[in-house]
């Protein structure tokens, strides 16, 4: 082979390394394709008799008292999915959130270490103002790595 021959061969290999390396790492970064419409919207069981198996596993289930007192504390718990979603590295719970109404009243931040189930517990108090009409509906609310964005909600009377 002579050196320019080696050159032009040289040149080449270093632009197919190139973007090899490139995809490698986009790929890295996007192993799965996402339906991004999840990510659009926020997403909420349709029907609650005839659930889709996607709402099954990412719709928030509330469970509270059906009525509480004002200023008292309660337990509110919230599971992602009917049956726990799965933690794993490539596909996660980021975070779980609860509103009291329009209000944000808190949220766990979760790693995909797999340490953490998608379950969180809240310790929720009602003060007399927020509850006018005697009912405050609890907003439940998470986003999913790849399916994106769910909230559930359940009504509280409050005396
Ligand atoms: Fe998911």
């Amino acid at each position: 082979m002579d050196r320019r021959t080696f050159l032009k061969t040289a040149a080449i290999g270093s632009i197919a390394t190139g973007f090899g390396a490139s995809l490698a790492s986009a790929e890295q970064y996007f192993p799965v394709k996402v339906d991004q419409s999840l990510f659009a919207t926020i997403n909420r069981v349709k029907d609650q008799a005839k659930k889709t198996p996607l709402e099954k596993s990412h719709a928030p289930m509330i469970s509270a008292p059906a009525s509480v007192k004002a200023g008292e504390p309660f337990t509110v718990e919230v599971s992602i999915g009917e049956k726990l979603h799965g933690m794993s590295p490539s596909h996660w719970i980021e975070n779980i959130e609860l509103a009291v109404g329009n209000e944000p009243a808190g949220k766990i931040e979760m790693q995909p270490k797999g340490y953490l189930q998608p379950k969180a517990t809240f310790t929720v108090v009602l003060p007399k103002e927020t509850a006018p009409s005697g009912k405050v509906t609890l907003i439940a609310s998470q986003r999913c790595n790849l399916h994106g964005y769910w909230e559930s909600s359940i009504d509280v009377s409050v005396g």
